[in-house]
């Protein structure tokens, strides 16, 4: 805790922060996993206290609803602690964490509770004036700043009605492999709005497609049921791991996907747990999965080029090695070979005579 944050802590109400800390602690596992590396660490590391999860596991019978009113009080109450100058970086990256998960939650609940929420939270912060907090080795903390544009494909499910089929699409979750647009440029059309012509290619062709996509974007359904299983080929691949030239890591077999600390990750909406593509370029919008930047970024392979593949000679070990080389030739090999030896033994000095003697 540096002096700067001392001073500020000592303005807050260290009961207040030590009761947030206990509180965060004390949600269910699940909950509290979440909120171990954006809640519990800052404000352990504040109070000098360890990140241990002492009490994690208190609540583990509440439901979700109930769970999100913990969450909510504790976001309001982290909150109101932010108002103020000079509050501790630690706090503010704790509070954002809870306001996230809390209107999450009111996501989760329906019926206007998130935007109740963001309004409320709002409300609480409207004295502060915008501004951007950066965190050691943490996110940066952005306050009262209404215009943050994201640039990612939305994760958002269209659905494109077709006279056989359905075809569900995220772009959100497309790999851009083109293997949809190169197979069936009738139905998945580049360049072409809408992206998806449902009635543009046979229904077997489609459902093979659909099928066959790596990311997992595509989906089909008939009669409005959806096709899940048959997409996910009815779990009956093995496990496997692709590693595809210039491209992403292609999984398929239904391995689990967890993050750091060994929970479900995000996924988008109606993503195929059964096979989707990991990004290997790094330069992927919406990480762990690819979403096509590889070919935006020219992303290969780590190939040896032409002009550093070495020559023979340089492959053996250049003129250091071939000064080794020759002696030991000449002298164990030459001689010992039944007809280099016999060009290569000394001839014994002559004078030849011509022809016509003068
Ligand atoms: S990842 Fe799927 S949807 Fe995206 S281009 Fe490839 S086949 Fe088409
Ligand atoms: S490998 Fe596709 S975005 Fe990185």
């Amino acid at each position: 805790m540096s002096d700067s944050t001392t001073a500020s802590v000592n303005e807050i109400s260290t009961v207040e922060l030590r009761s947030l800390l206990a509180a965060a602690r004390s949600l269910n596992v699940r909950v509290a996993n979440r909120l171990q590396a954006s809640v519990v660490r800052p404000l352990a590391a504040l109070l000098d206290e360890s990140e241990d999860r002492a009490d994690a596991g208190q609540h583990d019978n509440a439901d979700g609803v109930a769970t999100g009113v913990v969450l909510w009080d504790l976001a309001l109450r982290a909150t109101a602690l932010c108002a103020g100058p000079h509050r501790p970086t630690e706090l503010i990256e704790a509070a954002a964490a809870l306001q996230e998960h809390a209107t999450r939650a009111g996501a989760a609940e329906g019926g206007g509770a998130a935007s109740a929420r963001l309004g409320e939270l709002r409300a609480l912060l409207n004295e502060q004036s915008p501004s951007i907090r950066t965190a050691s080795k943490g996110p940066l903390l952005v306050t009262n700043v209404d215009d943050v544009h994201d640039w990612r494909v939305a994760d958002r499910r269209d659905t494109y009605v077709g006279q056989q089929v359905t075809i569900l699409d995220n772009r959100g979750t497309c790999q851009h492999s083109g293997l949809c647009t190169d197979r069936l440029s009738t139905v998945f059309r580049v360049k072409e709005e809408p992206f998806v012509a449902p009635s543009g290619g046979r229904m077997d062709e489609i459902i093979r497609a659909v099928r066959d996509c790596p990311s997992g974007a595509l989906g089909y359904a008939i009669d409005g049921v959806e096709a899940r299983a048959d997409v996910d080929h009815h779990a009956k691949r093995a496990p496997s791991i692709e590693v595809s030239k210039d491209g992403p890591y292609r999984v398929s077999g239904g391995i689990a996907l967890l993050d750091a600390n060994g929970d479900d990750v995000a996924w988008n909406t109606g993503a195929s747990r059964e096979h989707f593509t990991l990004c290997r370029c790094g330069h992927a919008q919406n990480k762990p999965f690819c979403t096509g930047m590889h070919w935006y970024v020219e992303f290969h392979d780590p190939v040896r080029v032409p002009e550093e593949t070495p020559t023979m000679f340089e492959w053996a070990g250049g003129l250091p090695a071939l000064t080794r080389v020759m002696p030991l030739f000449y002298e164990k090999f030459v001689p010992a070979d039944d007809l280099l030896g016999r060009s290569s033994r000394p001839c014994r000095p002559t004078i030849r005579s011509g022809l016509r003697s003068g």
